[in-house]
């Protein structure tokens, strides 16, 4: 299908009518097993953990719109980078983005350093930085662009030109932008990570992960380890995240027009520092931003002094709910500090520059003019 344009591939990549009925939606096969024909022979499937054909036509579309050679889901974001790192081995050196999601660095210093795989939280910001990093036993360089909630961008093009001289592999946390406004594998990178619970699936209703590989050899690594290690996404997931892509390009096309109008609203606000939204042209990598993504998107964050003036803030919102995630329907407010942070230390996050007033906002599909009105009577309250 890679003959279409973007709306159209997330209508139809994967999302054929039903061969056996004509049923033009995906049909959710609940079976955990499937007769097999004879001996050692099936019908393409044979066990749901190895391989389910509703999960198949996700994968597909997937593929798809990353532009790359395999799909793989998984339960859960977490469960995809978690699939990500499982065949490293003991002595290999992984490189991180220093500014990533919390819980990317929980897995990797609580789970993944004690097999011996030595971590590396690099400013990814900076080439320089990651060139000079690579080991003979790097074998991957881990990013986040744009990284949460400080927006930080990595120049993906350029550090997998750095990278792969000298025989790493690149992946990237393509979750803020979605497929729709970044096309990592397009740009040099090797495999591409989702938290499909965000923008993918689009209506804050499950939770779901997903690998996108783009060579045959990934295919083979991480539907083994799909296999093997078991953290695969249930039929129903799939079929409601293959529901939430068709209408992905439309729904980014009004978080995208919302982002930009409350981030110019923002920007004027006497109470607000420090805004993060690589749209704006203050943004210090306004420049990487047009550069290497198709739009800016709806996520961003600002400080508001303190944590009781967050509190305050958080308090008075009344269209914007206090919840994390973001990517769905509905905006929503967030203090990184005690969310998405909260399992990193205070020290760490006083470097990383995530401060206890900072606030993040996911821009919903609201009209942006009772946004702005929520948000300046919010901050009237502080
Ligand atoms: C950038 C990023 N990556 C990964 C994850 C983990 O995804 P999940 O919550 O689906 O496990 C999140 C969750 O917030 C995220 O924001």
């Amino acid at each position: 299908m890679s003959q279409y344009r973007y709306s159209t591939l997330a209508v139809h990549a994967g999302q054929h009518p039903d061969p056996l009925t004509g049923a033009i939606n995906v049909p959710l096969y609940l079976s955990s097993t499937f007769e097999l024909t004879g001996v050692g022979t099936d019908r393409g499937w044979d066990y749901s953990r190895a391989g389910n054909p509703t999960r198949d036509r996700l994968e597909t579309a997937l593929a798809a719109l990353e532009g790359g050679h395999s799909g793989h889901a998984f339960t859960s974001g977490m469960a995809a980078i978690s699939g990500l790192v499982a065949m490293l081995h003991t002595g290999d050196h992984l490189i991180c983005s220093k500014d990533v999601y919390g819980g990317t660095a929980r897995l990797f210093n609580q789970i993944v350093s004690h097999y011996g795989i030595e971590i590396e939280y690099v400013d990814t910001a900076c080439v320089k930085a990651v060139a000079a990093a690579i080991k003979p036993n790097t074998k991957l360089v881990h990013i986040e662009t744009p990284s949460n909630p400080l927006m930080v961008l990595s120049d993906i093009a350029a550090i997998s030109e750095v990278a792969h001289a000298k025989g790493a592999e690149v992946s990237v946390d393509n979750t803020f932008m979605s497929p729709a406004l970044q096309s990592p594998i397009a740009l040099g990178a090797d495999i591409v990570m989702h938290s499909t619970t965000k923008y993918l699936n689009g209506h804050s209703d499950g939770i779901g992960g997903a690998l996108i590989g783009s060579k045959p050899e990934h295919k083979e690594r991480f539907s083994f380890v799909q296999k093997a290690a078991g953290g695969i996404m249930s039929p129903f997931e799939c079929f409601l995240v293959l529901r939430g892509i068709k209408t992905m390009p439309l729904r980014i096309k009004q978080h995208e027009e919302n982002g930009r109008a409350v981030a110019e609203f923002l920007s004027q606000h006497p109470k607000v520092n420090l805004l993060a939204y690589p749209g704006l042209a203050s943004h210090p990598q306004h420049a990487l931003a047009v550069k290497q993504q198709k739009g800016f998107g709806s996520m961003m964050s600002f400080d508001i002094g303190t944590r009781t003036n967050a509190a305050k803030f958080l308090g008075a919102i009344k269209i914007f709910l206090n919840a994390e995630s973001l990517g769905g329907v509905e905006s929503l407010a967030s203090h990184s500090a005690t969310t998405t942070h909260g399992s990193v230390s205070a020290q760490e996050r006083e470097e990383m520059g995530i401060t206890e007033g900072r606030i993040r906002l996911s821009i919903g599909l609201e009209d942006k003019e009772d946004l702005i009105a929520d948000l300046e009577q919010a901050l009237a309250a502080v």
